[in-house]
This record gives structure tokens, C-alpha cells and sequence, in this order.
């Protein structure tokens, strides 16, 4: 006797899952953290979630089946290209890749909204990583197809402060009530950039260590200040360790350099070891958007406060939940 089971039908509108062109997030594009309220950031985490649960039971599963993803990325990539890729090919849909720009029509010089406006005519969505600030915002105004910021030079990358956010909500509980502190380039780092501008929909209190020329740029201390964020800048991580909560490590971004020696100046300005978190609390996470170029030292891996590889896998959750919000199966 064979028992019958019924498949998942992911067009059945009673499913969580349903097809709904009037799902809140059907066919937008997602620029920046601004777009987003606590609620908006509840229910993504609620689709991430599900999608975790679905990948931890079935892997895959055929919910984008047709759907093309275009990822198009002027800039090196390693984890965000990977995991938008992985993310729409577990929920059945397929990628074109394009991560060699050069080896594409940009080369002979084709403008973003000209390259932006030929992937839609083969594409669902397109996820954009460039090297200059405000291009996905551009691209947005050409294109008819959704637009996903995967990082606009120095400004900002909201997939990855979803997912950072997603992290401390997973490993510490609530977000309310944190202390956070950012270490290294706050300048030119644009993960930290939209972390903390999402991190102000909460009662948290952010510090900034970084050298005086990589500090955070006055433009979002000033918005997070008319929120009423209390935020304090530091030379040395010592004064603010004892009471962090998260310590978010970020990279000298030495792609956003004009001088090499400039550069030489201030890289490794900050390393944690297993001595640095000596002082920290036994209940307290370290992430880093990654990758990192001995920031951290390796040697901090096996501590269970580092999180920055946990910090990699809610990013494919949040990024299947992203893909199916905008393509309006969520
Ligand atoms: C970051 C980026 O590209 O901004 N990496 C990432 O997306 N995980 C951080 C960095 O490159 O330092």
C-alpha cells in the first residue's frame, strides 16, 4: 500500500505561500534600509523563518519555478552573489550571471541603464552591485522589473543589514535594549551604513571605533540622532567592550582608497584575538559582513560568541525570503 502525498501547492492562495499580486512587496525594488518599519522587518524575518525551515526539510523546493533572477555585479562578490544565487535556485528558479562585467557589453562601454533595461527583457528581477553611489537608485528609474541594492559603492547594502539584524535577533533574542559597537572603516564601510540606520528603528545604543579619518559619516550620525539614538565615537575598543552586546568588525576598504599609503596608515588599526575578548561579556556576539583581511584573527573562530559565519547562512534565508516578497509569493 503506497501512501498518497500531496504536493505543496505554492499557487493556492490559503498557503503561506500563495501567489499574491497584491502581496505587500509585489514588484518593488529594495534600495536602501529607509523602506523599511519594524513591521516590515517582523514579516521578512517571519518568510525567513519559514524559508529555513523549508530548506532545513526539503532543500529545494519550486516555489519561483520560471523565474529568472539576473545578477549583475560591477564589483567583486563572493557571498552576496553566491547566496542570491542559491537562494532563487532552491526555491526552483534560475540565474544569469553576470559577475565579470568586463566580459559583457559594459566593457565596450554600455551605460547601467542601457545593460539594466536588456537584462529585464530576459529577467524577473536584478540584483545590482556597482561601484558608484546611487546606482541602484538609477537602475530603478529605467527599469520595469524589481531592483535589489547588493551594495552601491560606499552607500549602502540593505540584503546585508537585513540579515546582520536577522543575526542578533536570532542569537540574542530582541534587538531592544543593545548596546552595538562598530569597529574600523565606518567611512567607506557600506554594511555599517545601513546596519545602523536600521538599527534606529529600535532602543539600541550605538558606539563607533574607527581611526579619525575611517569615522562614520556625519550625514548618518545626524539621522540617527534626530531619532534619539545615543551614539558616542571612540579611537580605542578597550573603553567599550566590557559592555557590547554586538561587536560588528568591519574591513579597511582599500578599493575605496585614492592613496595606497593612506591606506597602509590605518589598515590593521584593529585585530581581535582571544586576549582582546578577555574583556568582553560571556554573552555578547562578534560579527563581520566579511570577508575578512585579519581584522579578526582565526583564533577567535572556535569562541561560541563569534558569529560571523552563523551571520553568512541567515543570509540565504533572508535573501530567499527577499526574492519571493518582490516577486509576490510572499
Ligand atoms: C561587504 C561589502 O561588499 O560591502 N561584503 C559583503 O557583502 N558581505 C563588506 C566588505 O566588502 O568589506
Amino acid at each position: 500500500m503506497s501512501t498518497y502525498i500531496p504536493p505543496i501547492r505554492v499557487d493556492n492562495p490559503h498557503l503561506p505561500f500563495g501567489d499574491q499580486r497584491n502581496a505587500p512587496w509585489y514588484g518593488k525594488d529594495i534600495l536602501t534600509v529607509k523602506q523599511f518599519t519594524r513591521a516590515d522587518l517582523e514579516y521578512t524575518f517571519g518568510v525567513a523563518h519559514e524559508m529555513r525551515e523549508m530548506v532545513a526539510r526539503v532543500g529545494s523546493f519550486d516555489l519561483l519555478k520560471g523565474k529568472i533572477l539576473a545578477n549583475l555585479f560591477y564589483e567583486p562578490s563572493t557571498r552576496t552573489s553566491s547566496s542570491f544565487t542559491s537562494a532563487m535556485e532552491r526555491l526552483g528558479g534560475s540565474v544569469i550571471p553576470i559577475n565579470e562585467v568586463r566580459y559583457s557589453s559594459v566593457s565596450k562601454g554600455e551605460s547601467l541603464p542601457d545593460t539594466v533595461r536588456t537584462l529585464e527583457c530576459y529577467a524577473d528581477v536584478i540584483v545590482l552591485r556597482h561601484y558608484e553611489i546611487g546606482s541602484a537608485s538609477l537602475a530603478a528609474q529605467v527599469a520595469r522589473k524589481p531592483i535589489i541594492n547588493a551594495g552601491d559603492g560606499v552607500g549602502e547594502h540593505p540584503t546585508q543589514a537585513l540579515l546582520d539584524l536577522l543575526t542578533i535577533v536570532e542569537e540574542l533574542g530582541d534587538v531592544d535594549g543593545l548596546t552595538v559597537t562598530m569597529l574600523g572603516d565606518l567611512k567607506y564601510g557600506r554594511t555599517v551604513h545601513s546596519l545602523a540606520r536600521l538599527l534606529s528603528l529600535y532602543q539600541v545604543r550605538i558606539n563607533y571605533v574607527s581611526p579619525e579619518i575611517l569615522c562614520m559619516p556625519n550625514e548618518i550620525i545626524g539621522e540617527l540622532k534626530e531619532k534619539g539614538i545615543p551614539q558616542a565615537e571612540y579611537k580605542a575598543l578597550e573603553p567599550v567592550l566590557p559592555d557590547t552586546d554586538v561587536l560588528y568588525v568591519t574591513r579597511v576598504q582599500k578599493e575605496r582608497f585614492a592613496d595606497e599609503s593612506v591606506y597602509e596608515s590605518v589598515r590593521g588599526a584593529y585585530v581581535i584575538t582571544p586576549e582582546t575578548l578577555g574583556i568582553a561579556k560571556d554573552h555578547m556576539i562578534v560579527m563581520h559582513p566579511l570577508p575578512r583581511i585579519g581584522e579578526i584573527s582565526m583564533e577567535v573562530d572556535t569562541d561560541p560568541r563569534a558569529a560571523y559565519f552563523r551571520q553568512m547562512e541567515y543570509g540565504l534565508y533572508v535573501r530567499m525570503a527577499l526574492l519571493a516578497m518582490v516577486l509576490g509569493k510572499a
